[in-house]
C-alpha cells in the first residue's frame, strides 16, 4: 500500500503534468494559428509526451494499491506574441517542474518511500533531457533573431525534430 502523504503529493504532480500538456497544447493551437506549422507539430507531440508523463504517474499510484486522483486543472494561456515568448515560457515552466520533482522525491525520502523515490529517478532523468532541449531551441531562436527569415528557419527545424520522433515516444 503506497504511503498516503506520497500519494498526495504525486496527485499533485499529475494535476502538473496534466497542465503541462494542455499548456503545450495551447501553444501547439496557436502556432497551428499563426503560421508556424513546425512548432505546431512539436508542441502537439510535446504534449502527447506530457499526458503520457501523466499516465506514468498514475499507473504507478494505482499498481501500488493506491488511489490517483484527478485535481482542478487551470485553463492555460491561449495567446502569445511571438515564438521567443512560447519557448521562453516553456524552458520557465520546465524549470518550475524540475522543481516539483525535486520536492516529490524529498517528500517519498522523508517518509522512507524508496520504492516511490526509485521510481522517481526516471523523471528527474526526464527533466535533465527537458531542460536541455529547450535551452537548445532557445539558444538557436536568439541565434537566428527574430526576422521573418528567422521564424521560418525555426519553424522548419521544428517541423524535423518532430518528425524525427516516432508518436510512441513522443
Ligand atoms: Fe513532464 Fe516536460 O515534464
Amino acid at each position: 500500500m503506497i504511503n498516503p502523504t506520497v500519494q498526495t503529493a504525486i496527485n499533485e504532480q499529475i494535476r502538473k503534468e496534466e497542465y503541462s500538456s494542455r499548456l503545450y497544447l495551447a501553444m501547439a493551437i496557436w502556432s497551428e494559428v499563426n503560421g508556424f506549422p513546425g512548432a505546431a507539430a512539436f508542441l502537439y507531440e510535446h504534449a502527447d509526451e506530457e499526458r503520457m508523463h501523466m499516465l506514468k504517474l498514475v499507473h504507478y499510484v494505482n499498481d501500488r494499491g493506491g488511489n490517483a486522483s484527478l485535481l482542478e486543472v487551470d485553463v492555460p494561456p491561449m495567446q502569445f506574441e511571438s515564438l521567443m515568448e512560447v519557448f521562453t515560457e516553456i524552458k520557465n515552466h520546465e524549470e518550475y517542474i524540475t522543481q516539483s520533482i525535486n520536492e516529490l522525491y524529498e517528500v517519498s525520502m522523508n517518509e522512507k518511500d524508496y520504492l516511490t523515490a526509485n521510481f522517481l529517478q526516471w523523471y528527474i532523468n526526464e527533466q535533465v533531457e527537458e531542460e536541455s532541449l529547450f535551452n537548445t531551441i532557445l539558444d538557436k531562436i536568439k541565434l537566428v533573431g527574430m526576422d521573418k527569415a528567422g521564424m521560418f528557419h525555426i519553424d522548419k527545424e521544428l517541423e524535423a525534430m518532430a518528425a524525427a520522433t516516432p508518436a510512441s515516444e513522443a
